[in-house]
C-alpha cells in the first residue's frame, strides 16, 4: 500500500535521545513548511495512550511477555487507524517516535526468542512499515544514566536494567543490518544539535 505522505520512524534503547531527535526533526520539517505528524508509540490516538499506562506502568512481571505482544500490537492498530493512517493519507510526514521494531526487540527478544510470533501478529494486524527508521545507536551505559536520570513516569521497562539495555542495542543494530534499505543509524552520543544535522541529512534524500 502507497500512501502521499512519508512515514518515518525513531528508535533506540532507552535514553538514546530519540525522542529529543524526534521532535527536532518535526521542529525543522515545519519550519521548511512541510506539513508534519509527531506522534509516539505505545500512545499517540485515545484509546492507544490507555494502553500504554496499562502497559507502562506496575511490577516488571505484571504482563508476560506475549500478553505485551498483543497490548503493543492492539494499540498499533488503533494508533494507525486513527492517527497514522488518516494523516499519510493526507500527505503529511510522519514521525514516530517508536514503532513495530521496539515490539520486534523488546518485545521479541528481551524474554526468550519470540521474534516470529511478532513479526505474524505484525503481519496479521498491522501490514505496513515506515519508509524510514532512523535508529539513534547509543552506548547503553550513557543511555542507562540519561534514562535513569529523567524520573519519568513510565518506569516499568526501565525497571529491566543495564544487561536489558545492551541486548537491545544489539537487536536494533542487527534490525538495521537486515533492513538497510529502511534503516539509517546515527550516533547518539554528541550535542542534540550535532546528532539533529546527522538525523536531517540521512532523511535528506527521501524528502524531495
Ligand atoms: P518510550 O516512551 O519511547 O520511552 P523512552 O523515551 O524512555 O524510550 O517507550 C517506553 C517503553 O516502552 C520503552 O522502554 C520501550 C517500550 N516499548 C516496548 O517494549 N515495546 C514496544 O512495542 C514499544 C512501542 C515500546
Amino acid at each position: 500500500m502507497t500512501s502521499p505522505g512519508l512515514f518515518v520512524s525513531f528508535e533506540g534503547i532507552d535514553g538514546s535521545g530519540k525522542s529529543t531527535q524526534a521532535r527536532h526533526l518535526a521542529k525543522t520539517l515545519e519550519a521548511e513548511g512541510r506539513p508534519v505528524l509527531l506522534t509516539r508509540e505505545p500512545g499517540g490516538s485515545p484509546g492507544a495512550e490507555e494502553i500504554r499506562n496499562l502497559v507502562l506502568n506496575g511490577d516488571p512481571d505484571r504482563w508476560s511477555a506475549e500478553t505485551e505482544i498483543l497490548l503493543f500490537t492492539a494499540a498499533r492498530r488503533d494508533h494507525m487507524e486513527r492517527t497514522i493512517g488518516p494523516a499519510l493519507a493526507a500527505g503529511q510526514v510522519v514521525i514516530c517516535d517508536r514503532f513495530a521494531d521496539s515490539t520486534r526487540v523488546y518485545q521479541g527478544l528481551s524474554r526468550g526468542d519470540l521474534r516470529d510470533k511478532v513479526d505474524a501478529l505484525h503481519d496479521l494486524m498491522i501490514g505496513r512499515e515506515p519508509d524510514l527508521t532512523v535508529l539513534i545507536d547509543m552506548d547503553p551505559v550513557t543511555g542507562l544514566s540519561r534514562a535513569l536520570g529523567r524520573h519519568g513516569r513510565d518506569t516499568r521497562f526501565e525497571g529491566f536494567g543495564l544487561d536489558l539495555q545492551e541486548r537491545m542495542r544489539a537487536g536494533f543494530l542487527q534490525l538495521a543490518a537486515s533492513h538497510p534499505g529502511r534503516f539509517r543509524v546515527v550516533d547518539g552520543d554528541g550535542p542534540v544539535e550535532t546528532v539533529a544535522r546527522a538525523v536531517r541529512a540521512v532523511i535528506g534524500t527521501a524528502l524531495t
